[in-house]
């Protein structure tokens, strides 16, 4: 499966480096084409001259010298991938944060392939709280990372922050990168956050929705090898999202004509938008004056677009609707499962602590129209992302 594969491997200065040599070795058995830029003090653990021999390819390590100077951007776009491994703690703070002080750095930040990376550091510095908000800034980037072992360490400790072993990395390349993923060849439409109901030019009516779970929906679909389009509604800051196709927009009629517009196409559709469902009757075309006391504003419905879906839906699509209460929860749910016509509903309930609004962590259970109910614990947007996308895919795909 790697063989014919460019891989780009970035070593930086770790003890874990003299794994790279044997992951360089194994590499090129596979026969993928390696290429590999260390960091100036990788060059302290293991030396350019071994990795070069096994690689077959001058080892960069400078962005220039006095001879040349290394193209940057076309060593990215060369890659099919870009390996980080080892992962230091001091690259992955200048990659969270992208500065570019050397070659490493700027192949990353040039990068076009996918970068996957393997970290290794000792427990304490792995445990630490700015690395942990790295490490998250590296996932919102869309970056993937190899999950750390559990063992001995280079201080003589032992615990979390082993680098994976070779093998380990290897198979992460060909089953994680390299398939092709059970949903490759299916088109997935996602919706995330929040709608804006226009009072006047100013002001709108909102809600505190910030898009997190739905945005970490599209990356998990899109890592099992779907075609993502995700209809965003108005959420802070710019989410990183390589590869997947985004509709912005603003207001809860906008994302009805982006959902019908794009739902023929889908294979999948999650709308996990929190849509405004009352908008103003009229919106002022200037900004409204503080003449009265009170200011009355009328309100009329929106069109309800998981349930305009659940109307259209054809026997070849699965529609999964998402449900967030604070009473009765499973009552509530199972009717919007029933009239909206949606093949699974994902209940929040705002009275789990940990779920909800604006936290990076959620709690759900799904329901299915055949009556199964899926619970699982409060866990990271993210692991609840795959916990749903595995559901799916066991129900309808596997
Ligand atoms: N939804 C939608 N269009 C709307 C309102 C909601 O598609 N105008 C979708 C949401 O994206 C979610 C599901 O319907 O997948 C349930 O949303 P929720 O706000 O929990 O329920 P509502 O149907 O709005 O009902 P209520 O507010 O009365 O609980």
């Amino acid at each position: 499966m790697l063989k014919g594969k460019k891989i780009m491997l970035g070593i930086t200065g770790s003890i874990a480096a003299y794994k790279a040599v044997l992951l360089v070795r194994e590499l090129v058995k596979a026969g993928a084409e390696v290429r590999v830029i260390m960091t100036p003090s990788a060059a302290d653990f293991v030396t350019p001259l071994t990795l070069s021999t096994l690689s077959r390819n001058p080892v960069l390590t400078e962005l220039f010298d006095e001879q040349s100077w290394s193209n940057h951007v076309m060593l990215g776009r060369w890659a099919d991938v870009f390996l980080i491994a080892p992962l230091s703690c001091n690259t992955l703070s200048k990659m969270a944060n992208g500065n570019c002080d050397n070659l490493l750095m700027a192949v990353y930040l040039s990068a076009t392939c996918p970068v996957v990376v393997a970290p290794a550091m000792d427990e304490d510095m792995w445990q630490h709280p700015s690395t942990c908000v790295n490490i998250k800034r590296l996932e919102e980037f869309g970056n993937r990372i190899i999950p750390v072992g559990n063992g001995a360490l280079a201080s003589g400790l032992s615990g979390e922050g082993r680098m994976a072993e070779p093998a380990e990395i290897i198979s992460y390349l060909e089953e994680q990168v390299f398939s092709s993923g059970v949903l490759s060849g299916k088109k997935v439409l996602v919706t995330a956050g929040p709608t804006y109901e226009p009072i006047d030019p100013v002001r709108f009516i909102g809600n505190h929705s910030s898009g997190k779970m739905g945005i970490a929906l599209a990356r998990e679909m899109q890592s099992r090898g779907a075609e993502v389009t995700l209809v965003l509604g108005p959420v802070t800051g710019e989410p990183a999202l390589q590869g997947i196709r985004i509709i912005s927009v603003m207001t809860a009629a906008q994302m009805y004509d982006a959902c019908m517009q794009e739902f023929p196409d889908a294979t999948i559709a999650v709308m996990a938008a929190a849509v405004a469902d009352y908008t103003p009757a009229q919106t002022a075309a200037e900004k409204i004056k503080k003449t009265g006391e009170t200011l009355p504003l009328e309100l009329k419905k929106t069109r309800d677009i998981l349930k305009s879906l659940g109307e259209i839906k054809r026997t070849d699509q699965v529609l999964v609707g998402f449900a967030l209460e604070t009473n009765d929860e499973k009552k509530h749910a199972l009717a919007k499962l029933e009239n909206k016509n949606a093949d699974m509903i994902v209940l929040n309930s705002l009275n789990d602590t940990g779920a909800g609004f604006g936290k990076d962590t959620n709690k759900v259970t799904m329901f299915t129209r055949d009556g199964k109910e899926f619970p699982f614990g409060t866990k990271p947007k993210q692991a609840v992302a795959a916990d749903i996308t595995d559901t799916i895919i066991q129900l309808y795909y596997a």
